[in-house]
């Protein structure tokens, strides 16, 4: 039992956490993409796993090694994701959508390389919200926790997400402060909920996920009072 008490405090739970940033193809050689480097979201699936949870990690490209123990489905692009994650997401009792899923795909994908000519304009389709499709289809009992980057109005956008989005909880990553984020080790975050906002002050990711992970274990708890 570890200081913290938390060993096999998800014991029975199967987690499934969707890490990484999606590529979007522009042709053979070029994609959209953002600045995600699955550190968080394989952090997730690592805490879990070790906390007793049986865990399916979804998870766009990444130099990470993926952690021991954890079922990887790689996925390139948003659709992919999708379809991973809704073939999926029956068997969860608990899902975490870390990912940085593109917003955007090119609404042409060039057969061939794509040659300077010039100034162009690229036009741009939204991508499915894989989240709002996982809510839809959600099972009594499953605990749905979004992410959300935000780079001004963290609390406000994120209550806004909250309730827009209808899941359990939400993460609000700080993306615009210095040196934590994306490709850092160090991550700070607000654990959002309907009625609560927990502050969770910069520390290591893999920290962070086993707090983001108390409180997730703490939703399931009925509430006292
Ligand atoms: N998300 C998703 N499918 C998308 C876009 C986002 O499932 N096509 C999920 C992310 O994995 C994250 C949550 O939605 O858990 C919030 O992502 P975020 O980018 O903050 O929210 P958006 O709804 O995309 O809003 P915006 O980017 O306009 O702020
Ligand atoms: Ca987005």
């Amino acid at each position: 039992l570890n200081a913290l008490g938390r060993s096999h405090d998800l014991a029975g739970e199967v987690v499934l956490v969707t890490a990484g940033g999606t590529r979007e193809a522009l042709d053979p050689v070029r994609f959209l993409g953002n600045r995600s480097s699955g550190k968080m979201g394989y952090a997730l699936a690592e805490a879990a796993q070790s906390r007793g949870a049986r865990v399916i990690l979804i998870s766009g490209p990444s130099a990470l090694y993926p952690p021991a123990h954890c079922e990887v489905v790689k996925v390139t692009t948003a659709e992919e994701m999708r379809g991973a994650v809704l073939d999926r997401m029956a068997e969860a009792t608990v899902v975490i959508k870390a990912a940085a899923v593109a917003d955007y795909r090119p609404s042409i994908v060039a057969g061939q390389k794509m040659k300077r000519t010039g100034p162009m304009t690229l036009e741009l389709l939204p991508t499915e919200d894989i989240l709002a499709e996982v809510v839809r289809q959600r099972r009594p009992g499953q605990l749905i926790v979004g992410f959300a980057a935000e780079t001004e109005n963290r609390l406000e956008n994120g209550r806004a997400k909250l309730l827009r989005k209808g899941v359990d909880a939400i993460v609000i990553n700080d993306v615009s402060r210095e040196g934590a984020g994306f490709d850092s080790d160090l991550n700070g975050a607000t654990f959002l909920t309907a009625t609560t906002a927990i502050d969770l002050p910069e520390m290591s990711k893999r920290k962070l996920a086993d707090r983001i992970l108390d409180e997730v274990v703490g939703l399931r708890r009925p509430q006292s009072l």
